[in-house]
């Protein structure tokens, strides 16, 4: 398939349907490269990444319950298994961290939006090299605690969870938003 059949035809694949293998430590790198590679006003590089692989998602996952827990101190212990196993769903998961802030010239939401062009080419990256990928923020994004765990300061923000793996079923179609209706021709 060229690239822009692979844009074109791209669907997100479930974390849950994700196994193993996931991508070599090559790919990782290219993936990583693809992130890297996105348009960047001012040349700040306002993104950066945190990669879960092997014990480390574990290990995340128990940081990530124990977090839970805390907050939701009536939690069944079935809910706190699962947030135990989050991360295992993939081989591997990249986070993206927008680290967009104040700037003299490059308005921050421009930096925000570079890091959402990095989760989206890694998508695009991986669905290339043939694993399926899903960009996901779920609770763990949006909780201080968690910022903590991944040395994030106070104004930076998760731009995604992107979980990649290689997976058994093409996803099905689902119904998209009408192109027609989101798009004019100016002066028509
Ligand atoms: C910033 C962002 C965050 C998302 N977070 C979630 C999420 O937490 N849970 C979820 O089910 N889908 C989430 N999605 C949607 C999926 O990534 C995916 O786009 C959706 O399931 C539609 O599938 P498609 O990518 O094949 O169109 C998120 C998408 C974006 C852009």
């Amino acid at each position: 398939m060229s690239l822009l059949d692979i844009i074109l035809t791209r669907r997100s694949v479930s974390s849950k349907d994700m196994c193993e293998p996931g991508p070599s430590p090559e790919q990782l790198q290219t993936l990583l490269r693809a992130a890297h590679r996105v348009p960047d006003h001012g040349k700040i590089g306002p993104w950066r990444f945190v990669i879960f692989q092997g014990d480390a998602r574990a290990a995340f996952g128990r940081e990530l319950a124990a977090i839970y827990q805390a907050e939701n101190p009536d939690a069944p212990e079935k809910a706190l298994e699962l947030q135990k196993s989050l991360l295992l769903r993939a081989p591997l998961v990249i986070a993206v961290i927008s680290t967009a802030g104040p700037h003299v010239k490059v308005p921050e939401w421009e930096q925000v939006l570079s890091a959402g062009a990095a989760c989206q080419n890694i998508l695009i990256a991986a669905h290339t090299m043939g694993f399926g990928a899903q960009w996901l923020t779920e609770w763990y994004s949006y909780n201080d605690k968690v910022k903590n765990l991944l040395n994030m300061e106070p104004h930076h923000r998760v731009a995604g969870f992107i979980y990649i793996g290689s997976f058994a079923e093409k996803p099905e179609e689902r119904v998209r938003p009408s192109l027609e209706e989101r798009v004019s021709y100016w002066g028509q």
